[in-house]
C-alpha cells in the first residue's frame, strides 16, 4: 500500500497510473474509519484497477464552533483496516499543504445544500463541495462512492458533479449500522453508554414511520409522531423532515419516494440518521 502526504506527488502518481490506462477509484473520508467506512471500500474494491482511499479532517466544513480539534483520529488503525479491505493507496494531506494560506476559491452548491444540515451548519456544504472537487482532481478517480448516512451530502456531490462536468460516476452505499441500530458513525465515539440508549430512537422512529406511510398514514400525522417520539428522547432536535428524496422539497400524497432525514443532539454529539421510504402505488 502506498502513502502520499503532499497532493502534488499524489496527483502526479495518479496522472501516471492514468495515462498507464488503470482505472481509478476513491473512496474519501475523514479517517476514525469504522464498518461503514469499509464497507464503501468493499463497494468501491471490484469496480477499478486502483483504489484510493482519501483520509482527510477536513478544516473547512467545520464550523468555527463544531469538534475540528477534538474530531477523533487514529491514522495507524485507519492504514490496518484499509490494508485488511484491498486499498492500494492512501492520500493523507496535511491541511497546510491541501489549502494555501491565500487561497480565494470554493466550490459552492446553492440549492439543494441549504435547507437541513445546511440551515444549522451555513457553511459545512461549500467545505465539503470543495475538497471533493479537490480530491477528485487530485485523483482523477473514474468513480466515487459515499455513503447513503450522509444522504444530503450525497445529493449534492451528484449535483455538483452534474453542474460542473465531474467526469466521474457516484456510487452510493446503503447506511450501515450497529447492531444496536445506531447508525455508525466516527462521532459516535463521544456518546455515553446512557445517551447512546437514548440515541436508538433515531432509528426506532424511522423503522416507525417506514411502516405508518406504507400502511397508508399522511406524511403530517407521521411526522409529527415522529418528531414528538424524538423530542421525547433527544437534547434537542435540529431537524425532522420528510422530503422528497431527489428534490428535498416537502412530501406530499404524491411523492414517490420520502427521505426522511433526522438531526439531533444527545449530550454534546449531534446525530444524523435517515431512510427512504417508498409507498405502494
Ligand atoms: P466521513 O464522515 O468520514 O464519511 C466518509 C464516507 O463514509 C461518507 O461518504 C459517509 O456517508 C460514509 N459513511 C459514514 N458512516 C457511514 C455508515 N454508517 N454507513 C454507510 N456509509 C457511511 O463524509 C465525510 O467524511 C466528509 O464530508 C467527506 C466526504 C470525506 C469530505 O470531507
Amino acid at each position: 500500500m502506498e502513502i502520499f502526504k503532499d497532493p502534488a506527488l499524489f496527483q502526479k502518481r495518479m496522472l501516471e497510473l492514468k495515462r498507464a490506462g488503470k482505472s481509478i477509484a476513491i473512496v474519501p473520508t475523514m479517517g476514525y474509519l469504522h464498518d461503514g467506512h469499509a464497507s464503501l471500500i468493499d463497494n468501491a474494491r471490484p469496480r477499478a484497477d486502483v483504489l484510493v482511499v482519501s483520509i482527510f479532517v477536513n478544516p473547512t466544513q467545520f464550523g468555527p464552533t463544531e469538534d475540528l480539534q477534538s474530531y477523533p483520529r487514529d491514522f495507524n488503525r485507519d492504514c490496518t483496516i484499509c490494508a485488511n479491505h484491498g486499498t492500494d493507496i492512501i492520500f493523507a494531506p496535511d491541511a497546510e499543504l491541501m489549502y494555501a494560506p491565500d487561497r480565494s476559491v470554493w466550490v459552492e452548491e446553492t440549492c439543494l445544500s441549504r435547507g437541513l444540515c445546511g440551515k444549522d451548519r451555513p457553511t459545512h456544504f461549500r467545505g465539503v463541495t470543495t475538497v471533493v472537487a479537490k480530491l477528485f482532481l487530485l485523483s482523477q478517480a473514474d468513480i466515487a462512492v459515499f455513503g447513503q448516512k450522509d444522504a444530503q451530502q450525497a445529493l449534492v456531490i451528484r449535483r455538483m458533479v452534474r453542474d460542473l462536468n465531474f467526469p466521474i460516476e457516484i456510487v452510493i452505499s446503503p447506511l450501515i449500522r450497529d447492531t444496536d441500530g445506531v447508525a455508525m458513525s466516527s462521532r459516535n465515539t463521544y456518546l455515553s453508554a446512557a445517551e447512546r440508549e437514548r440515541a436508538r430512537i433515531l432509528n426506532q422512529s424511522l423503522t416507525a414511520a417506514t411502516a405508518a406511510l406504507r400502511a397508508g398514514e399522511p406524511v403530517e400525522a407521521v411526522q409529527q409522531k415522529t418528531l414528538s417520539a424524538i423530542t421525547e428522547r433527544a437534547d434537542r432536535v435540529d431537524y425532522v423532515a420528510f422530503l422528497d428524496s431527489e428534490t428535498l422539497e416537502p412530501a406530499n400524497a404524491a411523492t414517490g419516494e420520502i427521505l426522511i432525514a433526522l438531526a439531533a443532539v444527545f449530550g454534546h454529539t449531534r446525530l444524523i440518521d435517515n431512510t427512504l421510504v417508498r409507498r405502494p402505488e
